[in-house]
């Protein structure tokens, strides 16, 4: 028999998103300070890649209207990479005085949600966004590009594979470095991996061109990144104890924890460089601070271990 997992990437890059989405759709507010806390104990155990906060409307995310002061407080180490989502050309005003060197711009794959979102038609979030990278590849600025609803829309449903093509490939276009292909709401199953990943290989977007970030609201998302790794991607977005939400997508739920997704690839031997023990660290610094939202089944296993061994 041969084994399916034999070429699958020895590496992977986890990008931690705990921060932004993780945080963004919780109702208690979390100060400014503990944020900051919360992303140096990240970086402690070994994140080199994540999205710090979002400099968006306040009115729209109340929980990240603190965007400035995190970003400006957050100390920088070389060779991590802290993220800021940027919906308009005000967020880059703003991203670019705070000292940001990396935003992400995001649309959807469906018009439903981008309309609710980010209060824009896909086309005229295309149109922005092409200013907006334009302006921060002037300024040295590396650029993500988020497709949310890549796998399914709370609003419209099911989403052609060919629709997350074609965004993707206008991203692109509009000179997006990289991409992230998002199932907001957490609906994927593998197949549809297999569907999306082979559509954007066809059309001649490469591996090193795009990352998938899936939500665990239906408990797929572990098997949907294997999916993901047997098609050789080998970027994937996860949040610390598994927070996580959109505030514009009715029933999703969090991202999929970093810590099951270091428990399943340390246990296949795939490389992340990050530390399962103090990842959890930082997932109980903020399960304190939340009063106990931390949902991560790798988390509360190692928690019963750590508390039957003293
Ligand atoms: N940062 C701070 N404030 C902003 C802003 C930004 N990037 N963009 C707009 N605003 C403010 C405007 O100044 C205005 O404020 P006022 O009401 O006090 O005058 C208000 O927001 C509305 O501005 P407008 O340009 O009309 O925006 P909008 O109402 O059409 O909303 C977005 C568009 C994109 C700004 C808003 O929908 C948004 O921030 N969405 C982000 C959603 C998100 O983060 N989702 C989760 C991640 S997937
Ligand atoms: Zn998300």
């Amino acid at each position: 028999m041969t084994n399916p997992y034999s070429s699958l990437p020895k590496r992977v890059t986890i990008c931690e998103v705990g921060p932004r989405d993780g945080l963004q759709n919780e109702a208690q507010t979390v100060g400014a300070a503990d944020k900051v806390r919360y992303i140096e104990l990240l970086v402690d155990a070994g994140v080199t890649m994540l999205e710090a906060t979002s400099f968006v409307s306040p009115a729209a995310v109340p929980q990240l209207a603190d965007a400035d002061e995190v970003f400006r407080a957050i100390p920088k180490h070389a060779g991590v990479r802290y993220l800021v989502l940027v919906p308009n050309q005000r967020g880059l005003d703003r991203a670019m005085a705070a000292g940001v060197r990396e935003i992400v711009v995001f649309t959807a794959a469906s018009e439903s949600f981008a309309q609710r979102n980010i209060r824009m038609s896909i086309a005229d979030s295309l149109k922005t966004f092409r200013i907006v990278i334009a302006r921060a590849h002037a300024d040295g600025m590396t650029v993500r590009a988020s497709v949310s609803t890549a796998f399914g829309c709370p609003f419209e449903g099911a989403v052609p594979p060919a629709n997350v093509v074609r965004v993707a490939s206008e991203l692109l276009e509009a000179g997006a470095d990289t991409l992230s292909i998002a199932d907001t709401i957490g609906v994927a199953t593998p197949n549809q991996v297999i569907d999306v990943v082979g559509a954007l290989r066809v059309a001649g977007i490469g591996l090193e061109r795009f990352g998938l970030h899936f939500h665990d609201t239906r408990g797929t998302a572990l098997a949907n990144i294997l999916a993901g790794l047997q098609l050789g991607v080998y970027e994937f977005d996860s949040s610390a104890g598994g927070l996580g939400g959109c505030p514009f997508a009715p029933g999703a739920t969090g991202n999929v924890a970093t810590e099951d997704v270091l428990y399943l690839l340390n246990g296949m031997g795939i490389e992340t460089g990050i530390d399962i023990d103090r990842l959890r660290d930082a997932s109980r610094f903020i399960d304190g601070v939340l009063r106990g939202r931390v949902v991560s089944r790798a988390y509360r296993a190692l928690e019963a271990a750590a508390a039957r061994s003293v």
